[in-house]
């Protein structure tokens, strides 16, 4: 006789399309039953995905009818209908307390200046009046301490919580903060949802109105770990004015649109160099941040140009937004922070 277990087990080996978890720990099966010889499940999927609901579909019935014992199998994959988000999204999720608003900043794509914008969008916002938090989801490379110009380690509170060091009027969270330098660590997919959730829920975040989220590169298990665990308000999309038309930008929508995340916008890193006598110098092309904008139908949110202020800062730990506002480097990201707020309303 077949157990609701059994069924549950064979439903772990199916992966959902394009990541490493399974569609169980996913919690999108909602109903199993079995009668005599036939099964049943009935799933949820938070977001409208007609190629991932067919393939889970097929995937699940396979394994089920490989069952001992199994002779029929219904296997019904409900999906929210097109351009309609699922109220409350994905189970399991809770709000942190204290924290209004949780944003998370990603690119398709490594290197474009994810990290550097979240750094200096984080310190722009506090700038602004706003108490923000920056959260390094980035568990291989963390970058943020550095460029934040933190290395204390976080204290514990009274409660047996992570106390986030501030700098800048930002609070910080990061393994890099946790890690001795140079420490190598083997991360497995679990593992990586395990610690982004202590870094939501196990540090004291207090009454923080933005917590920024800087993602690592990609489209992997600590984007999607992050998106099951703490309903997103909202994501930003990194891109450099060539990546943008290769589609990367895509990537990164598409993403956000399968946990039903809101897109607050597209930021056009690197879009332009000027030398020192004043000429302009497209390295990279320009516009095709706000070009795929359009074409996307998302808000593009604006440019930041290439100078060496701004990477000179992420070397020694002082943003531009903090050491040079009134410059154009500077004012590029307050500028966008402050669409950015706008867009939150
Ligand atoms: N607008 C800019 N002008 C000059 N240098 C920049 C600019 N944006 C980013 N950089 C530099 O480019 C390098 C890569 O940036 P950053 O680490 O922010 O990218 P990332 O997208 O977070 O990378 P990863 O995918 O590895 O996380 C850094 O040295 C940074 O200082
Ligand atoms: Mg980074």
């Amino acid at each position: 006789m077949l157990t609701q277990d059994d069924i549950q087990n064979a439903l772990k080996t199916v992966k959902y399309p394009g990541y490493s978890r399974d569609i169980v720990s996913f919690g999108l099966v909602k109903e199993i039953s079995t009668t005599n010889d036939t099964v049943s499940v009935t799933m949820q999927l938070t977001a409208s995905n007609p190629d991932a609901a067919r393939q889970i579909k097929e995937d699940s019935e396979r394994v089920l009818k490989a069952l001992v014992g199994v002779k029929l199998v219904h296997v019904e994959v409900r999906q929210p209908a097109a351009g309609q988000a699922a109220p409350g999204a994905l189970p399991n999720q809770n709000r942190i307390p204290g924290v209004k608003r949780v944003i998370a900043v990603a690119s398709g794509k490594g290197g474009v200046g994810k990290s550097t914008c979240s750094v200096n969008l984080a310190c722009a916002l506090a700038q602004l009046g706003a108490r923000v938090g920056l959260l390094d989801c980035d568990i291989y490379g963390p970058s943020i301490p550095l460029m934040m110009g933190v290395s204390e380690r976080p204290t514990i509170s009274e409660s047996e919580r992570l106390v986030p060091p501030v700098n800048y009027g930002v609070k910080v969270m990061s393994i890099g903060l946790l890690l001795d330098d140079g420490q190598p660590v083997i991360w497995r997919g679990p593992m990586i949802a395990k610690t982004i959730q202590q870094f939501l829920f196990a540090v004291e975040w207090g009454e923080t109105d933005f917590l920024l989220v800087d993602l690592p590169p990609g489209t992997g298990d600590a984007q999607l770990s992050l998106c099951q665990t703490v309903p997103l308000d909202g994501g930003v999309i990194v891109t450099t004015p060539q990546e943008a038309s290769l589609g990367v930008v895509r990537k990164g929508i598409a993403m956000f649109q399968k946990v039903n995340v809101q897109i607050l916008g597209i930021v056009e890193n690197m879009s332009y160099f000027t030398t020192p006598n004043g000429d302009r110098v497209e390295i990279f092309g320009h516009g095709g941040g706000r070009a795929e904008a359009a074409r996307q139908d998302i808000p593009f949110l604006g440019e930041v140009p290439i100078f060496t202020e701004i990477r000179e800062g992420g070397d020694c730990g002082v943003p531009v937004a903090v050491s040079a506002p009134d410059k154009p480097a500077g004012r590029a990201f307050i500028q966008i922070a402050e669409a950015l707020r706008k867009r939150l309303g």
